[in-house]
């Protein structure tokens, strides 16, 4: 399946355009303007066209739009013979039932996504190559998606079902997006300390960035360090006695995030039962 169309030219519709040209299929695109025109994108020129022109022409459609849009597009795409062709989404959230009409016009359905965060479409092309991808759908697929992700030099996991999308998107959200919350949470302490914002940003990365090394050099119990993991629960008080009285915001998702450290500095044997259930009381608090 040489000839890919690509449905919506955004972060991550483009960078897979980019990419997929760089490793030899013919790419053709199809964005909400639907004006033909030829667009250069780095150094791959990609023929915009209408979908009516772009799903004859493809042996494979992505839908790279935002997710709200993929059942809309899939509706469009009813009016077509998709007989042979595979159509895959690429939502985190969602799996591919959202696409099962498809298959009453004779398409392969799947949802393929890429386990990053694309901030930009410069970020997107750097960061998918080596980047973990998952696949549910049709099996009648995975030997195409597989030799797909080989070319980024990703690795593949294929979900069990359709089901495991939902919780499976909660976990990359946590560790995505929330790692923005708590840099923000962190920024905004620092703020209260005296930094400027730009200075709290700067100093608390190389501790996130120390933080992210140890996380891939050791099990997570072990990556584990600060105050909980010591018993240091006096520390602890004395955080959500400032964070109540200057960030009552932040001392919020401390207090919610720290029984997660409490059962893992138990489970590493670093906190005493004692300490674990004084802890838990204080952060009810
Ligand atoms: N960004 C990430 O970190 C990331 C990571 C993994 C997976 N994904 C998934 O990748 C998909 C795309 O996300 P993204 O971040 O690349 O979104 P994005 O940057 O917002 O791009 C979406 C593109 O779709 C276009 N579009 C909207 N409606 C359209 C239509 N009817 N026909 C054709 N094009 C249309 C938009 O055009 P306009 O600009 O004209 O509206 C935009 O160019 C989503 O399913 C998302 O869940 C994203």
């Amino acid at each position: 399946m040489k000839n890919v169309g690509i449905i919506g030219l955004g972060r991550l519709g483009t960078a897979l355009a980019v990419s997929l040209g760089r490793f030899g299929y013919t790419i053709r695109a199809v964005t909400r303007d639907a004006q033909p025109q030829t667009r250069t994108i780095g150094d791959l020129t990609v023929s915009v066209l209408p979908l009516e022109r772009v799903v004859p022409e493809s042996d494979a459609l992505f839908i790279a739009t935002p997710d709200g849009i993929i059942a809309q597009i899939a509706e469009s795409l009813m009016n077509f013979d998709l007989n042979t062709k595979a159509v895959l989404h690429l939502s985190g959230s969602h799996s591919s039932s959202m696409l099962a009409s498809l298959k009453e016009r004779g398409a392969c359905i799947g949802s393929l996504h890429p386990l990053q965060s694309f901030a930009s479409v410069e970020q997107a092309i750097s960061n998918l190559p080596g980047s973990y991808f998952t696949f549910e759908g049709d099996e009648s697929l995975s030997g195409w998606v597989s030799s797909l992700v080989e070319k980024f030099g990703g690795i593949l996991k294929i979900l069990p079902s359709a089901d495991s999308k939902t919780i499976y998107h909660a976990g990359a959200v946590i560790v995505s997006n929330y790692m923005v919350a708590l840099a923000e949470m962190g920024v905004r302490c620092l703020r209260h300390s005296g930094f400027s914002e730009q200075e709290a940003q700067e100093a608390l990365l190389p501790l996130m960035r120390g933080t992210l090394n140890n996380i891939s050099r050791l099990p997570l119990g072990k990556a584990l360090t600060g105050p909980i993991s010591r018993g240091d629960i006096g520390v602890v008080a004395s955080h959500l006695e400032v964070l109540a009285r200057d960030l009552p915001d932040v001392k919020r998702p401390y207090c919610a995030l720290a029984p997660v450290l409490a059962d893992i500095a138990r489970k590493e044997g670093k906190l005493s039962i004692e300490k674990y259930r004084e802890l838990k009381r204080i952060i009810k608090g």
